[in-house]
Order: structure tokens, then sequence, then C-alpha cells
């Protein structure tokens, strides 16, 4: 087995495929890591706060990938010993009463964060159902206000997928700067702020999608790939420069031949596997940093509104 290129990854989290080379990074044991650092931070501002930092959630609809998402978005911020509330609006619900029920969130002075699943059910408008939120309650970093914070390179709430993807890329390969990174889809959600938070490492950083020429090539280029543009299998081994991160940030459901369905990256992962250093699996790679993401900026949130200063559970996990 080789060594490992960063102390602060452990033997426990990355786990060795045989007869494949690349190491297969754990979302699960990383984002655990994440987790016990934010409950930590639950512990040490709940008796000056005087009541437990809640996040609250907003589903609408009845999309079954939705409601599971916000389950565990739930359960984990419960895990870490945060209050959580759930409102579930049924898909025909109109945008006034959606945003009118953020304004109520915004104002609740038990509410530190707010989460508005998304996608929203056709006919909403979920760009402006998000611009709805107050700033310092967007865990999910998706405001205006947050997204120039963003691009300023100002203090601000991060977008949660894309903050986890750079976790998970310095917790395997140590500091990044310099580091050659292809990100592949321009989401609002995670493609486009990846770009950004990886430039934020010092990293040279490609923002491509669909509609990029010759992305093989393109991708052969990375030290670190990130595929998030909603294509199952997309990316194959032969993309991929030998040695290099893959992060799979894609969950796509695709039917299997015995007509049950499962879910599958943007990666071609048996390919991929052969070729890459380190890659993560989809589902159990970036998908549980997502949510410890978001747990870390619901205890930020809550800290920040209190005017206490509570130490970054991703600086405890990860020290610079
Ligand atoms: N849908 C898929 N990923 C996310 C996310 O990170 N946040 C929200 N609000 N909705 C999502």
């Amino acid at each position: 087995m080789t060594s490992l290129p960063h102390e602060a990854a452990s033997m426990t989290d990355i786990i060795a495929c045989s007869g494949a080379a690349a190491k297969v990074i754990d979302g699960k044991a990383a984002a655990a890591a994440v987790d016990a650092a934010v409950a930590e931070g639950v512990r040490q501002i709940t008796p000056t706060l005087g009541r437990i930092p809640c996040l609250a959630v907003v589903l609408v609809g009845q999309n079954p990938a939705s409601a599971l998402y916000v389950r565990n978005k739930i359960r984990r911020a419960e895990a870490v010993g945060m209050r959580s509330v759930q409102h579930r609006l049924s898909a025909d619900v109109n945008q006034k009463t959606i945003i009118d029920l953020i304004r109520q969130l915004n104002t609740d002075a038990g509410v530190d964060g707010i989460l508005v699943q998304l996608p929203l059910p056709a006919g909403l408008d979920g760009a402006r159902v998000v611009q709805s939120l107050d700033p310092t309650k967007d865990v999910d970093g998706l405001t205006s206000r947050n997204a120039g914070a963003l691009v300023l390179g100002a203090a601000g709430i991060r977008p949660c997928t894309p903050s986890g993807c750079v976790f998970l890329a310095r917790r395997t390969l140590g500091d990044l700067t310099g580091k050659s990174v292809v990100v592949i889809g321009r989401s609002i959600l995670v493609g486009k702020p990846a770009t950004l938070l990886f430039l934020a490492e010092n990293c040279t950083v490609t923002l491509t999608h669909s509609r990029t020429g010759d992305l093989p090539r393109i991708c052969r280029q990375a030290d670190i790939v990130v595929a998030a543009v909603g294509r199952p299998g997309l990316v194959k081994g032969s993309w991929i420069k030998p040695g290099a991160l893959v992060i799979d940030v894609g969950i796509n459901r695709i039917d299997s031949k015995d007509g049950q369905s499962r879910l599958v990256g943007d990666v071609d992962f048996e390919s991929a596997i052969e070729t890459a250093g380190f890659i993560t699996p989809a589902p159990g790679g970036v998908g549980p940093m997502t949510i410890a993401m978001l747990l870390v900026n619901t205890v930020a949130a809550a800290s920040h509104r209190a005017g206490l200063d509570v130490p970054d559970p991703v600086a405890a996990v990860l020290p610079r």
C-alpha cells in the first residue's frame, strides 16, 4: 500500500481496493469527524445562547430524493445536539405562501439556519424563494449576499457541497496550492461556487460544462477532477491523469437490467478507479460531507448572530 500524502487523512477513511490503483475515500468517516467537532461547538455555545441552536428545513412537494435528503439532514442535525424544525408544503402551494413562511423564520429568534430543499416543484421560482432568506440564516450560502461574498473573498456563508469537496481534497492531499482543478458542471449549487472555493485554495481552476469541447483532454490535465454535471458515468478512466483525485458529486438514478433502479455518480467508477490515485464513491462520498458542512454553517450562524466566537469545526479537524 502506498503511503498517504497527507497525515491528516487516516487509513480508516481511505479504503484500499485490491487490484485497483485508486484509494476510495470514505466520505462518511470524514463527515463523522466534522460532525464530532460541530457537536463540541453546539455544547460550547448552548449555555451562552440560552437555547439549543436550531435548523429549519423547508420541503415543498413529494420528490422522494428530496424527502430522503431532508430526513438525513434532520437526523444528522439532531445527532450533533441541534434542534430542527421541518416545514412540509404541498407541491401546489403558491410562491407567496413559501416566502411568507421564510419571512416568519427570518424573524424567529429561535431559528439560526434555514434551508429550502431544492429543486422546488415546477411552477415555483426557486431563485426568488432563496433570495427571500435572511443572508445570516442562509446556511446553504446561496443568497446574493453570500454568493457575492464568495466572489469577493469576504466573510460569508459558503455553499455546502463545494465546501465538502474542498474539505475532502484537503484531507486527502493536504495543501492544495498550485493544484490544477477541473470542475465539470456550472450549477449555482456546486460548479460555480466550487470553482471559487478551489481558487481560494490557490488552485488553478478550469470550469467546464456539458458544451465544453474536448472535455477528456482538459480533464487529463487535472490533479483534481470535480464531476458535478448530472450525467451518469460521463467521466471515464481514460479521462483521468494517473494518480489524480476524482471527486464525484453526481447522484443519478438509473434503471438496472433487473428492473430495479440504482444510484450512480457522474464518474464511471469501474474504469476511473484504475487510473485515479483517489476517488470518492457515489453515493457515500460527497453526500455525507454536504450535510457536515450544513451543520458547520448552522453552528457558525448561531454563534455569529449571538456575537459568540466558537472555534471553526473544519479548522479543528483540518488545521492549516
Ligand atoms: N438539493 C440538492 N443539493 C442541495 C443542497 O445542497 N441544498 C439545497 N437546499 N438543496 C439541494
